[in-house]
């Protein structure tokens, strides 16, 4: 597979795994080519990318807004326009002062440095430009999200991180030292109708239907809006008063994410769903043990498992992303309901 763009690192990322998932995915339900295929914890929205190119209408959702920004661009948009336009104006701005720059690099008021004083200046300007050519009705919806989630990547590339946003690193590592540049966070064009969403998936299960429901829910107790909290403050730009030691924003906790709860919120998402075909992926490092989600599974049709081993990167805290690989098993848990 050819490079694809997207966050660095996403934990539970399923970028490696596509192949796998398509198989079996093709392999259970035929022919996907007429299908509505939901990717309801879509997360960087990989796994909706590839089936954009193949099934007749996408459904995306996450509950964090960073990935409602990707998934907006990515699955939402369907119609080409002129890209390095608006690029090189952006990428040609001086950088400012702003609220990145103030609370997330060392020339700002605090120690937190995730990003050079360059980069956050720029990040400030691009950003803020944004704005304006929306308010000023220059840009529409469609290029809007574009921007922003080509923002969102170029800045997750030079961020100054061992992986999530959870800490930053004391030095300024090597790939945070480069200067910001966007690039292009290039969508497909296929098909039309895509509804993409910003939602629990416990809410929205109720008023949407389809053929495949595809379920990628967190496997342990680590908060995506804790550890991507960045991402969701420049994608929101809004105002508030960054907590702590790292700047930390106001987050959702996510029932997956929660021992006590995550099984009975499974159940209730399994039974409320009206879907043909549900595959959930889930690995052997989960906070649901296989069993569980076979038992719960089973009640609600024919139920089958495919799996396969995979060489995953494991987090450490060195200043490169170069971590130690771990053999995971991933199961992809099947339901004809
Ligand atoms: C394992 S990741 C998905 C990764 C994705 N398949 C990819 O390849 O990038 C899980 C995602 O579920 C989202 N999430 C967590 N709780 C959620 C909930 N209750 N409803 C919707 N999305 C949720 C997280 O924000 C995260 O993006």
């Amino acid at each position: 597979m050819g490079y694809q763009r997207g966050i660095v690192n996403y934990i539970g990322s399923k970028l490696k795994l596509s192949n796998f998932l398509e198989e079996s995915i093709r392999e259970t339900v035929g022919n996907i080519e007429e299908a509505t295929f939901c990717d309801i914890f879509a997360g960087t929205g990989i796994v909706g990318r590839r089936f954009k190119a193949m099934a007749k209408k996408v459904i995306a959702n996450d509950i964090e807004y960073y990935s409602y920004v990707l998934n907006r661009n990515y699955i939402g948009n369907t119609r080409s326009f002129e890209k390095e336009p608006l690029l090189d104006v952006l990428n040609q701005m001086e950088g400012t002062k702003g609220f990145i720059y103030q609370h997330y690099s060392l020339g700002g008021h605090g120690d937190r440095q995730y990003f050079s004083d360059a980069n956050a200046m720029k990040i400030d300007a691009i950003r803020q430009m944004m704005e304006s050519w929306r308010e000023e009705g220059r840009i529409d919806e469609d290029q809007y999200f574009f921007l922003l989630a080509s923002l969102i990547e170029s800045a997750d590339k030079v961020a100054n991180t061992a992986s999530v946003y959870g800490a930053y690193l004391k030095h300024l590592k090597q790939s945070a030292q480069k200067p910001l540049i966007l690039e292009a966070a290039v969508f497909d064009t296929e098909g039309e109708g895509h509804e993409i969403y910003h939602e629990d998936a416990n809410s929205l299960i109720s008023r949407i239907s389809g053929d495949i429901l595809y379920m990628d829910p967190p496997y342990n107790q680590r908060q995506y809006g804790a550890n991507y909290h960045l991402l969701n403050t420049i994608a929101r730009y809004d105002s508030f008063t960054p907590q702590g030691k790292t700047g930390l924003r106001e987050y959702v906790r996510s029932d997956y994410c929660k021992k006590s709860v995550v099984v009975e919120s499974f159940e209730e998402l399994i039974k409320n769903a009206d879907f043909n075909y549900i595959f959930l992926s889930y690995n052997n490092e989960g906070l649901m043990q296989s069993q569980e989600v076979e038992k719960i599974m089973q009640k609600y049709g024919r139920y089958s498992l495919a799996t396969t081993k995979y060489q995953r990167f494991k987090a450490d805290k060195t200043e490169n992303r170069n971590h130690k690989a771990t053999t995971t098993t991933e199961y992809l848990h099947i339901l004809e309901k």
